[in-house]
């Protein structure tokens, strides 16, 4: 296996599956056999979660909220994500925990550093929740800046899409994918990626970004047996 520690990235709106708000059980089901598969294997796993499909912070301050309030409520929405994600994953006979930057504890442990890595030592699978904790910034912030803090290998970025490509290939049949890029060319060219802040925590830490289609079975496996099916990101 290319990688021992992963840190999956999973949008929020990615749970919706068919549906147009809220959590699909059948997508949630399917990610979890696809984490198993990899956890089954020894691959450390760790996962942050959006929460999207319930609550965007930002859609919530252009309709006139305070954003602090907005964040607030997003992060929140990535709690009620990551339990619903543990819950299919104990269904699968997965071990997981869930952590949470925001102390509920009744709900979930608070996020601590060194019992993150424990967990992921002992094989459980370690769901982050509540984004950084802070308002203002993303859930793709939160799994940089939680992949740098537990070693991960690489942050794998699960979306609907199969890559990186130099047009939005929704919009444009003839957009081109690439295989590899540096993270100068993604900036160089204007690339979505990743908001800039999340994007510039991994430059500086080195930590690579793989972009890939999560809604593909078998996909995660290949990804992380080394397989260049999306595109990646590095130095
Ligand atoms: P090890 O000590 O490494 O074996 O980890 P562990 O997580 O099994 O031990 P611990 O006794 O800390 O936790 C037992 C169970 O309680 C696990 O399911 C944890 O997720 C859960 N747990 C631990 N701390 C908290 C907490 O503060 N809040 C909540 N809600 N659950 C917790």
């Amino acid at each position: 296996m290319q990688y021992k520690r992963i840190l999956l990235k999973l949008s929020g709106e990615a749970l919706m599956g068919e549906r147009q708000y809220g959590i699909d059980p059948k997508r949630l089901a399917e990610y979890a056999e696809e984490i198993k598969k990899v956890t089954d294997l020894g691959i450390q796993v760790a996962i942050v979660i959006g929460g999207g499909n319930i609550f965007r912070g930002v859609a919530g301050a252009s309709n006139g909220m305070d954003r602090v309030q907005g964040d607030h409520m997003g992060m929140l929405a990535t709690v009620i994500n990551g339990l619903a994600l543990q819950s299919a994953l104990e269904d699968a006979d997965v071990h997981t925990r869930l952590l949470t930057a925001l102390e509920i504890k009744e709900v979930a442990e608070p996020y601590i550093k060194r019992k993150a890595i424990r967990h992921l030592e002992k094989g459980r699978v370690v769901i982050f929740g509540a984004g950084t904790g802070n308002p203002y910034f993303t859930t793709d912030s939160a799994a940089v800046l939680r992949a740098i803090e537990v070693n991960a290998d690489v942050i794998l970025k699960g979306t609907r899409v199969d890559g990186i490509y130099n047009e939005d290939p929704e919009k444009n049949t003839k957009a081109i994918k690439f295989d590899h890029i540096s993270f100068d060319e993604v900036l160089k060219q204007g690339l979505k990626v990743m908001d800039t802040t999340a994007f510039t925590l991994s430059q500086e830490n080195a930590l690579p970004i793989i972009v890939f289609d999560m809604n593909t079975k078998g996909n995660l496996l290949k990804v992380v047996s080394g397989e260049n099916i999306g595109t990646k990101v590095n130095l």
